[in-house]
């Protein structure tokens, strides 16, 4: 069954302290609240923080995953960390092809893909992000842009591949900018995506793909975003940073 997701992901914040406060926040939440069987909530820390995340959550239903991995599998490659380290952790989801990844460390569809193959051979979760900029939205060219990012990676993996993989759509100009997509601008790239996910794959591997919005998702938005029907779930970035706003999210997909 398609299930919703919700994901933060803390990018490069916090502190041992304000990480513990926000994790244990969040077991606290878990603890005291019946969460609907089809959320899954994941919570992406930095590196240092993974650990402290796995074992804060062991109790409770939250997933950990990763903002990067390596698509080498081991060896000479300071600095890097693989995909394996990562399951050995307990780490179960990682995030690739974030626009920030892209932007500032040049990666590419074909690196994109290297990484989502090894990901998946260790045994993750992959969240693969795609979206546009603002000047590719003014120009309406926001479909070709994000299908051509798919062709490049998605569409490559196997059809097996697939129960492995969760899509972000995260339109780059609403990324930290607090200029949200409409909930109808979200569902529209939604049914796109899964769309050409039906045309390359086949119609039941889509309909089970979850598909997330990302990009100013916060409490106050995020109930309309979820109601549409493409719309599986959200990454989010600053909002997830403390349990109050993390839960506050996660809330919206409490049955009113
Ligand atoms: P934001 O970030 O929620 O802070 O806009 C989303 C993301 O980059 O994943």
């Amino acid at each position: 069954m398609k299930k919703r997701i919700i994901a933060g992901n803390w990018k490069m914040n916090q502190t041992k302290d304000t990480a513990y406060a926000m994790l244990r926040g969040l077991a606290d939440f878990c603890a005291s609240n019946d969460i609907p069987s089809d959320v899954e909530m994941v919570v992406c820390p930095p590196y240092p923080y993974l650990s402290l995340a796995v074992d804060t959550l062991k109790d409770s239903p939250v997933k950990v995953g990763a903002q990067n991995c390596s698509h080498e599998s081991n060896g000479a490659f300071t600095g890097e960390v693989s995909s394996a380290m990562l399951a050995d952790l307990g780490v179960s989801h990682v995030i690739l092809g974030h626009s920030e990844r892209r932007k500032y460390f040049k990666e590419s569809d074909s690196l994109v893909l290297k990484k989502t193959r090894k990901a998946m051979s260790a045994g993750l979760q992959v969240i693969l992000c795609v979206g546009e900029e603002l000047a590719v939205r003014e120009d309406e060219g926001q479909y070709l842009f994000v299908k051509n990012q798919l062709k490049d990676s998605a569409f490559l993996l196997s059809s097996a591949n697939l129960k492995n993989l969760i899509v972000a759509y995260e339109p780059i100009w609403a990324i930290g900018t607090g200029k949200t997509a409409t909930p109808e601008q979200a569902n529209e790239m939604h049914y796109y995506i899964r769309d050409q996910f039906a045309e390359n794959f086949d119609q039941p591997s889509a309909n089970e793909l979850s598909i997330l919005y990302g990009g100013s998702c916060k409490p106050a938005n995020a109930a309309d975003l979820f109601a549409q029907v493409n719309v599986d779930g959200g990454l989010i970035g600053g909002a997830s940073l403390t349990a109050e706003n993390f839960t506050g999210i996660i809330d919206k997909t409490f049955p009113a």
